[in-house]
């Protein structure tokens, strides 16, 4: 079943002198053409005829001035000398004319069809270009794709559509060197390719890409019958290397053209829309991010189209921290969360004046850092000539002295508290020590009085 078809039927007129030389004119429907006798012996009457109205002559003149039209055609048709001029062919005049002066002329004819509805990505495709009468030495008839390749059998293509075919086609005729085309334009509703993986780190923004392939519009889109539009997310679990369950994050309103949010993970959506940017961002990617994306479109006919992506998120981690003292050994370590594939590596930017460190695939080791290890450490990733994403680390290293000034003042206080304490202790101490003395006089002296009684 083919559910668009786009054919070109280009009419050819072929004029025949007496002599026997033809002309060949190739027309496309809604275009004036000027269909003109090769030669035109002087004293003779020219009559245009159509073969679709059975012989009946469409147009007369003659070398006295003496015209005629016929009542049917006569809008659009006119005289220019002898020559036969259809402005704004149509489809009812696609056949072919007839020329008839002393001897005969011949022909001509076109036409064309116009189906305008969008269609989905999937859809059959197929365009025809042909020629409605073929003289001798058939014109190259071949389309050629938005992209500008030469497609296509005999003015025959048979394709499923994709986004790379929206676009203007262009059906070619050639012959003897000169060429002339025939512009049709097909509208496919798709999505704009993604990439399957994107590389970002905790360093940088995240967006993920979605969007309606340029020059679609939700007219189009609708026209279709669309039915959701939705963003799903798996998550890409830390042990396992399959992504969990995806939860859907976005759906949109087909009305208002906005996003409805369903869970909340930081991402937002693009907030205008009305050009089909559908994409997710984000001010700064996090491991809780790594995952698989996916964009779907859901039509009434049960046909879905999506894009999926899987977020890469870059991060580096130092054990056992950031903050560190002289000395200490520090090892950092630079992963995605997963292995690695073979064609990818890592490489390390160290502060200018970092002391050595030793290096393995995917972390390193600095046995005991100094004040010059101090500063940024970066992580890249790479494929082949490219680099894919990086990610930074700020180690801040403390020198013993510095440290332990916190320690000393500590250490400090505390000694001047239990300073203080000392002191107030003897105080009180001696304080009771004179009561005491003083009470013990009173009682000797009251022994004494007694004594005396
Ligand atoms: C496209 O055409 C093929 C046969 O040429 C047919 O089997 C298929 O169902 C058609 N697809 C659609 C979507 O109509
Ligand atoms: C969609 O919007 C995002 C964020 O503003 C932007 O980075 C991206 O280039 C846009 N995509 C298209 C196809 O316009
Ligand atoms: C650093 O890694 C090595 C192994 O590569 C390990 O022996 C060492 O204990 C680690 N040091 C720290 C501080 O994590
Ligand atoms: C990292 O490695 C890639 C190739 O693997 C190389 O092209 C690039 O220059 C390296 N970068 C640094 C900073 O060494």
């Amino acid at each position: 079943m083919k559910n668009f078809i786009r054919s070109l039927l280009l009419l050819i007129a072929v004029i025949v002198s007496t002599t026997g030389a033809q002309e060949e004119i190739y027309a496309k429907e809604g275009q004036d053409i000027t269909l003109k006798p090769i030669s035109y012996p002087a004293q003779s009457y020219v009559y245009w005829y159509f073969e679709k109205q059975d012989g009946h002559q469409l147009a007369w003149v003659n070398h006295l001035g003496g015209k005629g039209f016929n009542e049917k055609w006569k809008n659009s048709l006119s005289l220019t000398g002898t020559s036969l001029v259809i402005k704004n062919l149509q489809k009812g005049l696609f056949g072919t004319f007839f020329c008839k002066i002393t001897a005969a002329g011949q022909i001509s004819q076109k036409m064309i069809e116009k189906s305008a509805s969008p269609l989905l990505s999937g859809d059959n495709l197929s365009l025809t270009c042909s020629l409605g009468s073929v003289p001798q030495n058939t014109p190259e008839i071949y389309w050629v794709s938005p992209q500008g390749n030469r497609e296509g059998n005999k003015g025959t293509v048979d394709i499923q559509a994709r986004s790379e075919h929206n676009g203007q086609w262009d059906c070619v005729v050639k012959k003897n060197g000169n060429e002339k085309k025939f512009p049709v334009s097909v509208t496919v509703v798709d999505l704009a390719p993604v990439p399957s993986h994107l590389y970002t780190s905790t360093d940088s923004p995240l967006t993920i890409p979605c969007s309606l392939i340029s020059s679609v519009t939700w007219e189009q889109v609708k026209k279709k019958e669309i039915e959701e539009v939705q963003w799903h997310f798996a998550p890409k679990l830390s042990s396992g290397t399959s992504p969990d369950q995806p939860q859907q994050l976005f759906s949109l309103d087909l009305e208002k053209l906005t996003w409805k949010k369903n869970a909340n993970n930081g991402l937002s959506p693009v907030y205008y829309i009305k050009n089909g940017n559908l994409s997710l961002t984000k001010s700064k990617a996090t491991v809780e991010d790594r995952g698989r994306y996916t964009c779907s479109m859901k039509f009434k006919n049960g046909r879905t189209l999506e894009t999926t992506v899987d977020v890469v998120v870059l991060e580096i981690i130092a054990h056992p921290k950031t903050e560190l003292i002289y000395g200490q050994q520090v090892n950092l370590s630079c992963s995605t969360g997963e292995q690695l594939p073979n064609d990818m590596k890592l490489n390390w930017t160290s502060p200018k004046t970092s002391s050595s460190y030793i290096s393995y695939p995917t972390h390193i080791t600095v046995p005991e850092v100094g004040k010059e290890d101090n500063g940024k450490w970066g992580c890249e990733l790479w494929q082949g000539g490219n680099k894919l994403t990086s990610d930074e680390i700020l180690l801040k290293i403390g020198e013993h002295g510095k440290l332990s000034v916190w320690m000393l003042v500590i250490i400090c206080s505390a000694a001047v508290i239990l300073l203080l304490l000392l002191v107030l202790a003897f105080i009180h101490y001696r304080r009771r020590k004179v009561q005491f003395s003083r009470s013990y006089s009173f009682l000797f002296n009251h022994t004494d009085l007694l004594v005396q009684l």
